[in-house]
């Protein structure tokens, strides 16, 4: 088998490189370790920027972000018992984001995918990478019983933190890392969100929580636990009861609760592997960086690394320039250090961290404070918060 670029991972990363780069006229096939089901299966987060919207559209796969898809032209901070609008829309010269799921951005990738006829290998064990310091790179897997070999031009290694990519190049690679002493415990509920106009960010004695939703029927809360919690100390009532305390009381009283379809205690890490090109193999998505989850960074740095990998690809197939791919690594990682100091900073404001001491929360209180009634604090918030433009600094 020979393709021009093999692609490791059918999350968000892979299917949007595929389809960019199927788009342009450029083969790919898509090795995938699980099943397309399973995939579908992972709740993760669901705030799109509009450069990724954009992208979307340019992928082909824009209708249904855009008929779905719930625009927010605000959030709201939450401390000592007080909601706080930052409208992000105003701050930016109108920019906004899109409550979308990712599970829905996957379906519509795949969607596309299958109807386009792109060939994508489910449960295709055994993955290996092979040659990609030379012209003429490889990758095995094993499917059925039986090895299988693809020749290709490059490889895109968009497998997530635990996929293979990185680690054949772990010797090549400096990692930089922090694990946060707490996670997100979150549910999933058939329940019209209590803020469907704005993601809620909480800050309260008990921790932090968030108040975000999939659609005007499907609400998507989360609560800060202890890293050793565990999902079954945590009964629908335990959960709804605890967000309540966890708002202030107006919005407390207007959640609508019900029985949870998912619930599930995810840790929070920054990290950051460097560089992210290795001859002809690439690193995109998770398998290179992750980001705590709160301010919502972690699709849409994935969408922005493959937005700079298609368009290196697509120069050197179309016009024979090799610049992209020189640069690749170092203009991602600049866009990326970005994400990863907004979503450690903002970690850092809205959690309860169990070492900070009494000095701690008081310059937490005081930063809170300072950033709703400053527009400049506000300001900056909001720009990350929407996104920086793909340019930024260059
Ligand atoms: N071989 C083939 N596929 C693999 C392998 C392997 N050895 N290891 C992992 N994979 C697959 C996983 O099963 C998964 O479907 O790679 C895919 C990686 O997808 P994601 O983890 O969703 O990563 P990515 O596509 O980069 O998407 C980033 O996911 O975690 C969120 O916050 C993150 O929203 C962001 C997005
Ligand atoms: C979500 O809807 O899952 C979500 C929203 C905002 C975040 C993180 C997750 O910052």
């Amino acid at each position: 088998m020979r393709t021009q670029v093999a692609i490791i991972g059918a999350g968000p990363s892979g299917l949007l490189l595929g389809q960019l780069l199927h788009k342009a006229g450029i083969d790919n096939i898509i090795l995938e370790r699980q099943t397309g089901d399973y995939v579908l299966g992972r709740i993760r987060a669901g705030i799109l920027e509009q450069t990724t919207v954009d992208l979307l559209h340019e992928a082909g796969v824009g209708h249904r972000v855009d008929a779905e898809g719930i625009v927010h032209h605000a959030i709201e901070l939450v401390f000592e018992g007080k909601r706080h609008p930052i409208h992000v829309h105003d701050l930016t010269g109108g920019k906004v984001v899109t409550a979308y799921g990712q599970t829905e951005l996957t379906r519509d990738l795949m969607e596309a995918r299958e109807a386009a006829g792109l060939p994508t290998v489910y449960e295709a064990a055994n993955v290996t990478l092979h040659d990609f310091d030379s012209q003429s790179p490889r990758v095995r897997y094993e499917k059925d019983g039986q090895t299988h070999e693809i020749a290709c031009d490059f490889i895109a290694g968009c497998d997530g933190f635990h996929g293979v990519s990185r680690e054949t190049v772990k010797d090549k690679v400096t990692e930089y890392e922090k694990v946060y002493p707490f996670g997100w415990l979150g549910v999933l509920a058939d329940v019209p969100p209590v803020s469907p106009h704005a993601i809620v960010y909480g800050n309260s004695a008990r921790g932090f929580s968030l108040c975000s939703m999939r659609s005007l029927t499907r609400s998507r809360y989360y609560v800060q636990v202890p890293l050793d919690d565990k999902v079954e100390a945590w009964s629908d009532e335990r959960f709804w009861d605890e967000l309540r305390r966890r708002v202030d009381p107006d919005l407390a009283a207007r959640i609508v609760t019900g029985p949870t379809i998912e619930k599930s205690i995810a840790p929070l890490r920054s990290f950051v592997a460097e560089p992210l090109r290795f001859g002809r193999l690439f690193l995109a998505g998770d398998a290179g960086h992750i980001v705590p989850p709160t301010g919502a960074k972690g699709l849409n740095l994935a969408a922005s690394d493959v937005k700079f990998l298609s368009t290196a690809l697509i120069e050197f197939y179309k016009d024979k320039i090799e610049a992209g791919i020189d640069t690749y690594s170092d203009r991602v990682l600049k866009r990326i250090w970005k994400a990863e100091r907004f979503s450690w900073w903002m970690t850092s404001l809205m959690h309860r961290f169990p070492d900070s001491g009494e000095i701690g929360q008081r310059l937490q209180e005081a930063e809170l404070d300072y950033l709703v009634n400053s527009v400049a604090a506000s300001t900056t918030l909001a720009e990350n918060y929407v996104g920086l433009p793909f340019d930024f600094g260059e």
